[in-house]
Order: C-alpha cells, then sequence, then structure tokens
C-alpha cells in the first residue's frame, strides 16, 4: 500500500473505496460548483512570510473553541449521510476525534443517532440542528441532544432550500442506495465497504426513522428536503431555539458582515464564516475570502470560526491568521473516514496537525496565540 502523507492521498483511497453515489455526494458542490472550488483555490493563493534565525523550539499548536482546550483549533463539522461513507461512519469518526482531542459535530443528517454516539463514544459532542417545518419534532431533538450530553448545539443556517447538485440527481441519491442495476455493479467492485454495511445495521437517518411518522427513508435528497426543511427559518426562530436548548450556541452559515451583525445580535456564543462547503449558493465567495470581512465587523464581540476548502495545516493557520478562532473540516474528515475508517480519521487529524505545527514553525512562531495577520504576505489576484 502506498505511504498516506497527505489528505489528497485519502481522497483517492475513499473514491476508490466508497460507492459512487456516495462518494460524489461528499465531493460536489452545487450547479457549476464554482464556489466549491474556490473555497480551495482561493486558500492556495495566501502565502505565507518565512522568518529564519527565530527560536522555535518547544512549539504548541493547542487551543480553545468555545471555552474548551483542543489539541489543534480543527473540528470535525457535521457532514450528512457520514454512516454511509463508512458502516458505523460518525461512531468511527467522533471516536478518532475524541482520542486526538478535537470537537466532533454529529449532523442531524446522520445515519447513526445521537443515542447510539452516546453509547458507543461517551465523550461530549456537538450536535447541528436543521429545522425542519415539524417544530415538534425540531424541540424533541434538541430535548434528545441534551439527553445525549452534547456540549453545544450548532444551527445552520444556510440551508433552508437546497442548492442543486446534479450529480446527486443523476446518481438517484437515497440511503439506503436503491438496489438498480447501475448500482449494483458499482457496489460489486466496493466489497469493503459492502462488508461493512452488512455487519451494521444502522442504514437510515438515526435521528429521524422512527421519530417521525410517514419519514421511513429518504427517496431523493432534494425532494426528500424540499419537504422537510423549512423555508420559513428566521432570525426569531433562533430565540426559541435558544430558549429550548439553554446551552452553548453556535450559527453555521454566514457569510456576509451584515448577517454576522444580526447573529451577535441572537446572543449565540460562536459565528461560522462558511458556504456550505460550497454546495448551496454557487457563485458566492469563497470562505477564506468573506472571513476578513466578518472579524473585522463582530470579531471582537464574538468568537468567528470558518470551514470550507481545508485540505491542509496550511489552510487552518491560515484561516487562524485572518481572524479565524476555530476552523472545521469537512471532506479531509469524510477521505479519511471514506479510506480507512477510525485509523483514516485520526490520520487526517494527524497529517492537519504535522502541517499546521510545521508551517507556523517555519513562519518563525511557537504558539498560535502570537500567530496573527503579519505572517501573511499580501495576497495574489
Ligand atoms: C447537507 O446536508 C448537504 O447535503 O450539504
Amino acid at each position: 500500500m502506498t505511504v498516506i502523507t497527505n489528505i489528497e492521498d485519502l481522497r483517492v483511497l475513499a473514491k476508490r473505496r466508497v460507492p459512487r453515489m456516495f462518494y460524489d455526494y461528499a465531493d460536489s458542490g452545487s450547479w457549476t460548483e464554482s464556489t466549491y472550488r474556490s473555497n480551495v483555490t482561493e486558500f492556495g493563493k495566501i502565502r505565507f512570510r518565512q522568518r529564519v534565525a527565530v527560536d522555535i523550539d518547544e512549539r504548541t499548536i493547542r487551543a480553545k473553541m468555545l471555552g474548551q482546550e483542543v489539541a489543534m483549533p480543527v473540528a470535525i463539522a457535521p457532514t450528512g449521510l457520514t454512516g454511509m461513507q463508512h458502516a458505523d461512519g460518525e461512531i468511527l469518526g467522533a471516536r478518532a476525534a475524541a482520542k486526538f482531542g478535537v470537537p466532533f459535530t454529529l449532523s442531524t443528517m446522520s445515519i447513526c443517532s445521537l443515542e447510539d454516539i452516546k453509547q458507543h463514544v461517551g465523550s461530549p459532542f456537538w450536535f447541528q440542528l436543521y429545522v425542519m417545518r415539524d417544530r415538534e419534532f425540531i424541540g424533541r431533538l434538541i430535548d434528545r441532544a441534551k439527553a445525549a450530553g452534547c456540549s453545544a448545539l450548532m444551527v445552520t443556517l444556510d440551508l433552508q432550500i437546497i442548492g442543486q447538485r446534479h450529480k446527486d440527481l443523476k446518481n438517484g441519491l437515497s440511503a439506503p442506495p436503491k438496489l438498480t442495476p447501475a448500482n449494483i455493479l458499482n457496489m460489486m467492485t466496493k466489497p469493503g465497504w459492502c462488508m461493512g454495511m452488512l455487519g451494521t445495521s444502522r442504514r437510515q437517518f438515526g435521528n429521524i426513522h422512527g421519530h417521525v411518522k410517514g419519514v421511513e427513508d429518504m427517496g431523493s435528497l432534494s425532494e426528500w428536503t424540499a419537504k422537510q426543511f423549512d423555508p420559513r427559518l428566521n432570525w426569531n426562530d433562533i430565540e426559541w431555539i435558544k430558549q429550548r436548548w439553554g446551552g452553548k450556541l453556535i450559527l453555521k452559515g454566514v457569510l456576509d458582515a451584515e448577517d454576522a451583525r444580526l447573529a451577535v445580535g441572537t446572543g449565540a456564543d460562536v459565528i461560522i464564516v462558511s458556504n456550505h462547503g460550497g454546495r448551496q449558493l454557487d457563485g458566492a465567495p469563497s470562505s477564506i475570502e468573506a472571513l476578513p470581512a466578518i472579524v473585522d465587523a463582530v470579531g471582537d464581540k464574538i468568537e468567528v470560526w470558518m470551514d470550507g476548502g481545508i485540505r491542509s495545516g496550511q489552510d487552518v493557520l491560515r484561516a487562524w491568521a485572518l481572524g479565524a478562532r476555530g476552523t472545521m473540516i469537512g471532506r479531509a474528515f469524510l477521505y479519511g473516514l471514506g479510506a480507512m475508517g477510525e485509523a483514516g480519521v485520526t490520520k487526517a487529524l494527524e497529517i492537519i496537525a504535522k502541517e499546521l505545527d510545521l508551517t507556523m514553525a517555519f513562519c518563525g512562531k511557537r504558539r498560535l496565540a502570537d500567530v496573527d495577520r503579519g505572517i501573511l504576505l499580501r495576497r495574489e489576484a
């Protein structure tokens, strides 16, 4: 087996191991995918100032996110259908994160349920909430997150409607996958994945299945989402969610400074600059481009994090230098998971941590608290 040295190696391996329908689901953006691509390419344009002959012994990349000590300022982002990238994917991801010392966020649209993670992982985790039309269900979901010991609630604001992802429609994405001839043929080339799936009973949306009448499985993702997700979501809803939850609140999906100010007004603890991995409004700015203006607008009032396009520890450092006090990885996590299960997630975290540490050192810094925009050169056009 080839030696895995970077996130791209994990992506290549995941593509080989995961059925096309689910690999494509993870690895695509909406419409022309321009925002999806720019999340990565804009990071690449940000250059570092290399410094030399500075004492860079005894370094640390430890930080705090939401007051919580973390091994590095990187959390696992909530990603839908994670348990379809690898059997029991959310349990494996949460375990790897807990052992590494970074937060794990469980998606509303996960395969393993809140209760599964509590039972099989044990460490506190975060829960991401999508607001659906059935507010009673949402209320119960918030209560279940409390009962599962979740230490923060992350409300996603940018998916009231779904951005069209061509591949999902073409592949007929569903969970569990429909056994069409094309899907069967494709799955026959993924024996490891099939064995894993045969060995688990978790193949539906664990947080939803059996908890909402009439929602048994997901026919087509886009149709299902159009029916369930609430396009009426607005700032007033955040108030009742906050009340019902009563704990730390993270708002995800802010790209505009005006929205950032409104988000601060809700009394949330954190906002996440995010374009949903380029999966929603194609043509919106990359997250790293949007970050500085939001930090300038509200960075002294609220903790600002970002996600979208992080494929290395260099990217984490770039985001930190531009004012993000936390980052999240979605695809980098899923590539690791799809490639090698729990060991692959650990590998992804190790790769990012090492790159972050070495890059910080090359910039002449020994700890993140000393890193600011001064480690960066001007951005190229
Ligand atoms: C959300 O669940 C997505 O598919 O981006």
